[in-house]
């Protein structure tokens, strides 16, 4: 994927043919990448027929980030439909590039999915939003200065997360937030003047991925849902300072819920 010789969308469909071929499933309709707090939905969403690990498809690695578990899995969920779920994400951070960013999106997309479902562990701008609070994700702020698109392909993204998608959350979950979601590059976290600047831009979350992705999602004409766990308070919101530790442990301790949230949302779809 670093060669630019390369077509990104071939080697997705490599990929989605070396899923389709281990999983024994021809077609899949949900695309679904897991972030950090969210782990435990893929064992309450259905059942899992099979689990491959992400480095033997191309292009995927298992992902460097503690909390990713480094599987595709294929789940039968009970409303039927097929479930690609991803737990192999690229961060943008990492250094390899856009392209690899957006590739497990493309896989899903070549597996057939036409929904995309992006979540996340982020920090909260809003002092009420408690950590382990879920939010649904607007809209977005993409401040890493580069985009998954090569050349003249000029997208519209109004409504890139679906407010049909948001609506149906909120049928299972009436108390869901939205917010605009604010993609920082990191890997080190926000200062609190960044942090003011999101705010005053109008963002709710701060995060570093899924901008990239949901972008990437459009292209590929699917529909976008996002969720962010809210793990801590931004730097300056709140007075303690942030510790990737505390992040992973507020993600363990709303797990379970939230988690249970997603699988109920995810039937659905
Ligand atoms: Cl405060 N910032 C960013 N960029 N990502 C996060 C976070 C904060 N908390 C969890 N993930």
């Amino acid at each position: 994927l670093s060669n630019p010789d390369v077509d990104p969308f071939e080697v997705a469909r490599e990929a989605a043919a070396q899923i389709a071929e281990k999983t024994g499933v021809a077609q899949h309709d949900i695309g679904l990448t897991l972030g950090s707090g969210w782990g435990k939905a893929a064992e309450l969403m259905g059942e899992t027929t099979a689990t491959i690990d992400a480095a033997e498809i191309t292009g995927f690695s298992a992902s460097a980030v503690v909390g990713h578990s480094g599987t595709l899995r294929s789940i039968l969920l009970p409303s039927g439909k097929r479930a690609l779920v991803i737990g192999a994400r690229t961060h943008y951070y990492e250094g390899h590039g856009v392209r690899r960013v957006a590739h497990s999106v493309r896989t899903a997309a070549a597996c057939g999915a036409t929904t995309m479902v992006l979540t996340n562990g982020a920090g909260g701008i809003k002092p009420n939003w408690k950590p382990g609070t879920p939010v649904l994700i607007s809209d977005h702020i993409n401040l890493t200065a580069d985009s998954p698109l090569e050349g003249a392909t000029f997208i519209d993204l109004t409504d890139l997360y679906s407010s049909r998608l948001r609506d149906l959350a909120r049928t299972v979950d009436s108390s869901l937030d939205n917010g605009v979601y604010v993609q920082f590059r990191g890997p080190h976290y926000e200062t609190p003047a960044e942090v003011q600047m999101a705010k005053v831009l109008g963002g709710h979350i701060v995060g570093m991925s899924t901008a990239l992705e949901a972008i990437a999602a459009r292209q590929a004409g699917m529909e976008v849902l996002g969720l962010s766990l809210i793990t801590n308070l931004a730097a300056g919101i709140s007075e303690n300072p942030l510790s990737h530790k505390e992040v992973l442990e507020a993600g363990a301790a709303a797990e379970g819920r939230i988690s249970e949230l997603l699988a109920r949302i995810v039937d659905k779809l």
